[in-house]
């Protein structure tokens, strides 16, 4: 695609190239520092370690205080004879609309079982049926059983749970909570050699410094918090896709976030987080109706409320659009109050607490941010465009999701691909390196108060539904909230990461002139062939962001 049919990004803020913060107090190494303590950064420790390697796990608040604890559906991996890894991936690739990387699809597909067995080694308890074998259900997307999940509704907590004890039971892990990471340390070849952070701690490691380390490892999680609602805790900040474009690094798929078509709504949710009524729950049977009554999926999609998730909450988007409501209804009723209490105990309780009993009420739900499919952009075995700097989990585009990400792949990504990069560590790990002065100014920061507003635009220009006039919008405001400056700290460093990661956002979003899986232009409905590739987005010098296109193979 010529560069003359890419428009200009021109009126999106400046960028820092770097955050405003203090000199490092104080500094520490260690061979491998990870960022981030979700499924994918526990694994990557935990396999770091299997290599002999000595691990700092950096997190920003508490160890359990990510997404992953939120996860509720479960893992997709083929643990059924009568699946297989083909018909997983054929899946997959279905869900992401002609943007899946095959070779990264397949990796994800082959080699899930196998992680997913392991953490069952390491303690995860998945549901099982009376006769021993693994209970396998199915979400949105799937066109075979082969979800696991635990506790009914509350694999990510489970998961959270194995993994966190397995880390704690680590002499050698060594864990540093409340730590918001600031900005990546280079070598003079260009090398990651470690990271600026700010630690509200007791002792050496309090305020400002460094960790310096022979490879990094980015796991930070997601960015929904751009948006007035989401399923993502308050955390998911966006921290390690802006800390890589300030590095410079290459970032992809950003404009692809998936809404969830079925998150609680109810006036005593006040918070931006939302609670998440599981697809699984459709899985097992619940209908989507309008005010009606009226299943309004069945004739849009061979799978009705089972269709990806994207189709769904175009569909639910619709209804919204049309009657003016803010949600439309979940059906559970008929599944019965045994049923759901046994097989869905977080959703029960989560909506009874609300004054909603989904034994003999309609349960409230409209779509809310759920998950970025894209991310920093890495190769198989999970390394950046930098060298020494790696990525997994949601942080990451691997190329597994394209356009839109398939239900419960989310977690077997982090399994997998964490792995993959211990291996890759492992292979070739250089001697520790100095890290130079970075050059120019010291950066800046944006006051913490501006991210109501940017929720707000990003909800109401570059949501569910986009068009170039509210993506124009939604620009312009980011401009407008992207020339305040503050004092550095904690709050401001992530008001910055979350201007940053929307911006880059909003740029992709206004180059993508069609439809495709979660990225819905109103003045550009259908997908298009010339679009069928990736956007790969980077901060030049000057701060300003810049684009190119890559065709799929
Ligand atoms: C859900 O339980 O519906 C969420 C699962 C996922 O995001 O894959």
């Amino acid at each position: 695609m010529s560069t003359e049919r890419m428009p200009s990004v021109a009126d999106l803020p400046e960028l820092p190239r770097r955050l405003a913060a203090a000199a490092p107090g104080w500094s520490e190494t260690t061979d491998v520092l990870v960022v981030g303590s979700g499924v994918a950064g526990l694994t990557a420790a935990l396999h770091l370690r299997e290599q002999g390697l000595h691990v700092t796990v950096v997190t920003k608040v508490n160890i359990d205080d990510g997404s992953t604890r939120w996860a509720q559906g479960g893992i997709a991996a083929v643990l059924d004879p009568l699946d297989t890894p083909a018909a997983h991936a054929n899946d997959t690739e279905i869900a992401g609309v002609g943007l899946c990387d095959p070779a990264a699809v397949r990796v994800l597909v082959e080699e899930g079982p196998a992680r997913v067995r392991e953490l069952m080694r390491m303690g995860a308890a998945f549901d099982r049926n009376p006769d021993g074998s693994l209970m396998l259900t199915r979400e949105g997307g799937h066109r075979a059983d082969r979800i696991v999940h635990a506790g009914g509704d509350a694999t990510g907590a489970e998961v959270q749970r194995a993994l966190h004890d397995a880390v704690h039971r680590d002499p050698w892990i060594r864990l540093v909570e409340h730590a918001l990471v600031l900005d990546l340390l280079r070598a003079a070849d260009g090398r990651a050699c470690g990271l600026t952070l700010h630690v509200l701690g007791e002792g050496s490691e309090d305020g400002v410094g460094a960790i310096l380390a022979r490879a990094v490892v980015l796991a930070t999680g997601g960015m929904g918090q751009i948006y007035s609602s989401t399923t993502n805790p308050s955390v998911s900040t966006g921290d390690g896709v802006a800390l890589a474009l300030r590095a410079g690094a290459t970032v992809t798929d950003v404009e692809f976030v998936q809404f969830h078509p079925t998150s609680f709504v109810t006036a005593s949710v006040t918070s931006v987080q939302r609670p998440l009524i599981s697809e699984a729950l459709r899985g097992e049977g619940a209908h989507l109706v309008d005010e009606s009554g009226k299943r309004f999926m069945v004739g849009q999609h061979e799978l009705a409320e089972l269709a990806p998730r994207d189709v769904v909450a175009k569909g639910i988007h619709r209804v919204l659009r049309a009657t003016g409501a803010d949600h439309v209804y979940l059906d559970a009723r008929h599944l019965g109050g045994e049923f759901l209490e046994h097989r869905f105990p977080t959703i029960v309780a989560s909506t009874r607490a609300a004054g909603v009993d989904p034994v003999t009420d309609l349960i409230p739900v409209a779509p809310a941010a759920h998950y970025a499919s894209g991310g920093v952009r890495t190769d198989l075995a999970g390394r950046t465009s930098i060298p020494g700097l790696y990525a997994c989990g949601e942080v990451a585009c691997t190329g597994v999701h394209g356009a839109n990400r398939l239900a419960s792949n989310s977690l077997l990504e982090g399994l997998v691909f964490a792995k993959r990069i211990a291996d890759d560590i492992a292979r070739e790990l250089p001697p520790q390196a100095d890290p130079v002065a970075p050059a120019g100014d010291r950066g800046w920061v944006v006051p913490a108060e501006i991210r109501a507003d940017l929720q707000r635009s990003m909800t109401r220009g570059a949501g569910v539904l986009r068009s170039a006039d509210s993506l124009a919008a939604t620009a312009k405001e980011l401009t407008r909230l992207g020339e305040q400056r503050a004092t550095p700290r904690n709050a401001a460093w992530e008001a910055t990461n979350l201007l940053t990661v929307a911006s880059a956002l909003v740029a992709s979003a206004r180059t993508r002139r069609e439809t495709r899986g979660c990225h819905w232009r109103e003045d550009y409905p259908v997908a298009e062939d010339e679009w069928r590739g990736h956007l790969l987005n980077s901060i030049d010098a000057r701060g300003a962001i810049t684009q190119n296109f890559e065709e799929m193979a």
